[in-house]
């Protein structure tokens, strides 16, 4: 497969779980890849797992919530190997907790890290990609961002901000030649989704159509498939590999 050869590439938090899958994904398709991760150490493994793997990946730490964390992503790759023509913004924690309990460092760090971390690395793409009229942005949402998460009310909100965000700007920016669109997973094994409650993590995969929880690798197959020429017709979409659970 070679539908993203030649095409410079940055995804963010992909150290682990759903982002490094991504970062695999991508790599696997042509695209040269840069990883950023909180984590030094997790970014290194996977630019490391890829460059096994025969694929190009340069790893850089960053906290996606700064400026400063997001343009060290892409100074990293326009003095690499030059114009970032795929972004994925993919960078999320999680964080269960009752609405009355929820105080409001919870809610600014999700936001933070979810909300203003995609507005950061959307801001820092856009100029160049406008200039090179051409480029993909591919935003990791939530279909809890769609229907709402109990005890998670913070999550829901930036995933929702996300989604409009995506709408609004690929509204603004694909006569110019840059495609904007957003994926909404459902449960997906990760440490993100362990971080929740075992009880809920039962109830939820027997509830669901597939009864099982998706894989990192399927939506890396979907974020792949959008960042192609495949999908020159997706503007401001959502996608959901969610096994079922939200139809639209
Ligand atoms: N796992 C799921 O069920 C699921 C479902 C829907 C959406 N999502 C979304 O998918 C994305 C990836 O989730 P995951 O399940 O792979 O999580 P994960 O916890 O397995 O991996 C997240 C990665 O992001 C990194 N990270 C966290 N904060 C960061 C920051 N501020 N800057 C840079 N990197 C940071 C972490 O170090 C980690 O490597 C998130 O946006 C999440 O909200 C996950």
């Amino acid at each position: 497969m070679s539908r993203l050869s030649n095409r410079n590439a940055i995804v963010t938090g992909a150290g682990a779980g759903i982002g490094r899958a991504i970062a695999v994904r991508l790599a696997a398709e042509g695209a040269r890849v840069v990883v950023n991760d909180l984590s030094p150490k997790a970014a290194d493994e996977t630019a490391s797992q890829i460059s096994a793997a025969g694929g190009t990946a340069l790893a850089i730490e960053g906290d996606v919530s700064s400026s400063q964390g997001i343009e060290r992503a892409f100074a990293l790759c326009e003095e690499s190997w030059g114009h970032c023509g795929l972004l994925v913004n993919n960078a999320g924690i999680v964080q269960q907790v009752p609405f009355r309990e929820m105080n409001a460092g919870d809610w600014d760090r999700m936001i933070a890290v979810h909300l203003r971390g995609c507005f950061l690395g959307c801001r820092r793409a856009i100029a160049s990609m406008l200039a090179a009229g051409e480029g993909v942005i591919v935003n990791i949402a939530s279909q809890l961002g769609q229907i709402g998460g109990v005890e998670l009310v913070h999550y829901s909100a930036a995933k929702a901000g996300i989604i409009g965000l995506t709408k609004a700007l690929a509204r603004e920016v694909s006569g110019a030649g840059v495609r904007v669109n957003a994926v909404a997973p459902g449960p997906v094994n990760t440490e993100l989704v362990r971080a929740l409650s075992p009880d809920w993590r039962e109830a939820k995969a027997a509830d669901l159509p597939l009864g099982r929880f998706g894989e990192p690798q399927d939506v890396a197959a979907t974020v792949a498939f959008l960042a192609s020429d495949d999908a020159r017709t997706y503007v401001g979409q959502t996608l959901g590999p969610n096994c079922g659970d939200v139809m639209l």
